[in-house]
């Protein structure tokens, strides 16, 4: 006898498509499971023998072997338990229906009830391309997987429950389908508590704007952090494209928000310094995403930027180059997203004073030097923005005067982000910052006095290629603030401003 039930697989974002087949025959009572699982795949046979007979359901006394084709392929996990369950339940006459437009995915537990997993989004989305129907998930993931359209979804708490849906017995009701808010609304502390430092604001507001990464410097207590945390709130709407990727993303690595199961928010990470290049770029036997993926579309904030360990600095350099991260391990290779922006924060030396307009610094110039040596060249001219931020000043902190609030910040920022859609529309760039070699020039056009004073910075500043393409997209940034199609001047001469503090500080 032999039966065949679909479902489902994962390694890294990539899903494919599994059978589980069940051939049962006489001979010596056994149960094997083949077809590359992994230990957990195997330990599968004693969690469905268990829920079987939670359900009064005895086990055959036969030669039973399941495979889980395609047998070259991994599986992990307890993905399949659902399936081979199922697969068994029907080669038994438990279940008499039409399975073949169905898949199931879930881990079956001893008392026959069906556990979540992770990645159920990026699954779903598979199987409804690979032309399946019906799809039955977890309960507790029903609500994640009813984000993809065009494909029924059932959640299902246990096998009793799933007996009785084939059985004529109670239905499990289809999970509607989930309407996303129109905008992430989103509860984050707002700048208008921030009195003063309207030029790092400004970097900032840039930042958001085309996406850019930025550098802050300054003394200790000087705002840098409640800065950055505050740039959530300005942040532009996230396209319905970037919310299904940076979902996805999270259903694999299990930290979906259990009430809205796709993510509509920027995402944004703040690791502490002490995460390892693995946690920060992604690792583990099967590689799972690391901070800058979970950042997909979203933000990244290291605060403390020097101690943080010089490899989880270096790892970050070509992640932040090609947008997506590719991990190798004795599995295989996979490759996750990471389009993220970079906001990182510093003090100037080990004190913290270095610089500082009334108090003194009390590092030697060589402690402050191999302290500012802990930032590459290299990642240092990776970004784009880099600001001074100054202790803010009495007036201003004693002032009552109202701080613009987050809100008209980020307006400004969404309407140069709507500018940025338009002109990029079917290219696959998404802001100003993603800008490709090949159209930089074509998108970035300069009136002739913004092209002299452009050679003259790239003259007396000695930049890079890379710090001149980075200045390029700033001004880009800065001309779609003002409305402005063609780059001018000013907005060159405000973006060259923002790039000048690795001289101040690093002598480069
Ligand atoms: N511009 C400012 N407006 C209001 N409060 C400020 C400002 N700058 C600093 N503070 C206060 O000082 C505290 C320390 O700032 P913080 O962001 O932690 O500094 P840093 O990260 O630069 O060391 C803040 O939590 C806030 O209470
Ligand atoms: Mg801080």
């Amino acid at each position: 006898m032999f039966e065949k039930v679909n479902s489902l697989g994962l390694f890294g974002l990539n899903a494919f498509h599994v059978d589980a087949e069940i051939e049962v025959s006489k001979g010596m009572p056994s149960f094997d499971i083949i077809g590359l699982g992994d230990t957990v795949v195997r330990e599968s046979r004693e969690r469905i023998r268990a829920a079987l007979r939670s359900c009064g359901i005895s086990f055959p006394v036969a030669k039973v072997t399941v495979n889980l084709a395609p047998a070259d392929t991994k599986k992990t996990g307890s993905i399949t338990d659902l399936a081979i369950a199922v697969a068994m339940l029907k080669i038994m006459g438990h279940i008499d229906a039409d399975l073949s437009d169905s898949a199931f995915v879930g881990e079956v537990s001893l008392s026959g009830a069906i556990r979540g997993i992770n990645g159920v989004l990026p699954m779903t989305i598979f199987a409804r391309a690979e032309g399946i129907k019906k799809v039955f998930v977890p309960f507790e993931n029903a609500f994640e997987a009813s984000v993809a359209d065009g494909i029924e979804i059932f959640g299902v708490r246990d096998l009793a429950a799933l007996l009785s849906h084939f059985n004529g017995g109670e239905k499990i009701t289809p999970q509607g389908k989930y309407e996303p808010p129109d905008d992430g609304v989103l509860e984050s502390l707002d700048f208008a508590d921030v009195k003063g430092q309207q030029n790092a604001k400004k970097a900032l507001e840039i930042a958001a704007a085309g996406g850019h990464n930025v550098l802050m410097i300054g003394s200790p207590g000087s705002g840098k952090s409640m800065l950055a945390k505050r740039m959530p709130s300005i942040l532009p709407k996230m396209t319905f494209e970037e919310s299904i990727e940076t979902t996805n993303i999270h259903s694999i690595s299990g930290i979906l928000d259990k009430r809205t199961p796709l993510v509509t928010v920027r995402p944004f990470r703040a690791p502490h310094h002490t995460i390892s290049p693995a946690g920060l770029a992604g690792g583990g036997g099967v590689p799972h995403p690391g901070e800058i993926s979970l950042a997909h579309n979203g933000l990244l904030f290291l605060d403390e930027l020097p101690e943080f360990s010089r490899q989880a600095l270096e790892i970050l350099r070509q992640p932040l180059e090609e947008q997506k991260v590719t991990i190798s391990r004795a599995s295989g290779t996979v490759s996750y997203p990471c389009s993220f922006m970079l906001i990182a924060a510093m003090n100037p030396c080990p004190c913290g004073y270095f610089g500082h307009p009334s108090r003194k610094c009390t590092c030697g110039p060589k402690q402050v030097s191999s302290y500012l040596a802990k930032i590459s060249g290299p990642l240092l001219d990776r970004f784009d923005l880099h600001v001074e931020v100054a202790p803010v000043e009495f007036e201003s902190i004693s002032s009552k005067q109202k701080e613009e609030s987050s809100e008209r910040i980020r307006e400004r920022v969404q309407a140069a982000r709507e500018i940025q859609t338009r002109r990029y529309k079917g290219t696959g760039i998404t802001c100003n910052a993603r800008i490709t070699p090949d159209i930089l020039h074509d998108v970035c056009p300069l009136e002739p006095d913004a092209v002299e004073m452009l050679k003259a910075v790239f003259d007396k500043m000695g930049l890079s290629a890379r710090a001149y393409d980075r200045i390029l997209k700033v001004s880009r940034t800065i001309a779609d603030m003002s409305g402005k199609e063609v780059i001018r001047k000013q907005d060159v001469a405000q973006a060259v401003q923002y790039r000048s503090l690795d001289r101040k500080y690093w002598g480069g």
